[in-house]
């Protein structure tokens, strides 16, 4: 480690999609850097739009106080990307020009992007135009390159595998097929371990190619098996088999129907998976992540995302993890397990 330096000036900001465990996160950067480093912390409005705007506030260290469990993101968020082009031509106005502006207008040492891919991508490409960045990454869809974990999966996961708890009942009581469909993107981490965790009978994620006829064949099966009731998880990246403008879970309940003749119902669990208060989990990652960017600053250890390696928290270059995506290999361990046990793939 080299020399620590005191007094900096830092702005957080988060982007992209919110997710449980933002505000601990904020609150462990912030408070690192004031009570620990006695840096002074600028809160961002709205991700990159508060930087083009200039729409900030003083955060104090009681500002930081109460937010821990604490849902969603008390700065704000957008999908703003500062780099994609409006189509404008020469009069399009350059955000990545405002956006370097305000930053030395507020006269900070540093900026933090609290968010998942499109905000790691932004954030490496502001540390290529000379700015001093460090990365955060948070999705409930764990897809960040470079970690093992990012915070809001775990909270995400937990109200998912409460969802498909509940369905079980009810599933049981009226002999249904239940399909599920879960966030994630173009992954299937949420799909996979709350299928496994909430005992998912078929779990179809965008990674693994499915087969709707040897879905509806493993359902009969069941029927057959005197296991009248079936739990099907699945992911909203999968492929939609009728392409049209319903979601997976509703086309796939009505192509399950008409294979098997067993009556379906589909829920499609949506935003709740990203609302609310944070998992003890997240917590405590979101806590690590944070406190750890704070330390990255002090260290002047720009261009880096803070992340999880086994169960140590460590920095990856910005640069390695720009435009890369972290999906499920099919030969995962959970997957070859989950297969071995019998659950249905789709395959
Ligand atoms: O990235 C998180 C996520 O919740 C995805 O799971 C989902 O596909 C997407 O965001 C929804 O985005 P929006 O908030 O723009 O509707």
């Amino acid at each position: 480690m080299g020399k620590l330096t005191k007094g900096q000036r830092i702005g957080i900001l988060t982007a992209g999609g919110d997710c449980p465990g933002i505000n601990a996160a904020i609150r462990g950067v912030g408070k690192t850097a004031i009570v620990k480093y006695g840096m002074s912390v600028v809160g961002i409005s709205d991700g990159f739009t508060g930087m083009i705007n200039k729409e900030y506030r003083e955060l104090t260290e009681q500002d930081l106080s109460g937010i821990l469990t604490v849902g969603g993101t008390i700065l704000g968020t957008s999908r703003e990307k500062p780099f994609k082009s409006s189509g404008k031509g020469k009069n399009e106005i350059k955000k990545p020009v405002l956006i370097k502006e305000h930053y030395e207008q507020l006269g900070l040492d540093c900026l933090v992007c609290i968010g998942g891919n499109g905000t790691i991508k932004t954030a490496h490409l502001l540390a290529q135009e000379g700015l001093n960045v460090i990365g955060i990454p948070k999705t409930i869809d764990n897809d960040v390159w470079g970690t093992d974990q990012s915070f809001g999966f775990d909270s995400a996961v937990n109200i998912a595998v409460e969802a498909i708890d509940r369905l079980h009942s009810t599933a049981n009581s009226h002999k249904r097929i239940m399909i599920i469909e879960l966030m994630g993107h173009n992954a299937g981490w949420i799909a996979l371990y709350s299928g496994i965790a909430g005992g998912g009978d078929v779990i179809l994620i965008p990674e693994i190619e499915y087969d709707d006829t040897k879905v509806a064949e493993y359902l009969v099966h069941r029927v057959n098996d005197n296991k009248p009731y079936s739990i099907v998880v699945v992911a909203e990246g999968i492929k939609n088999p009728v392409k049209d403008s319903c979601s997976a879970a509703q086309a796939l309940s009505k192509r399950i129907n008409e294979l098997t003749g067993l009556e379906t119902r589909e829920t499609v669990l949506g935003y709740i998976q990203r609302g609310g208060t944070p998992s003890p989990m997240d917590r405590v990652l979101a806590t690590r992540y944070g406190s750890a960017a704070a330390d990255l600053i002090a260290e002047r250890n720009f261009g880096k995302m803070v992340a999880l390696k086994n169960t140590e928290i460590i920095s990856v270059p910005l640069s390695d993890v720009a435009g890369k995506v972290k999906l499920v290999d099919p030969k995962d361990p959970l997957v070859i397990q989950a297969h071995k046990m019998g659950t249905n793939f789709g395959f």
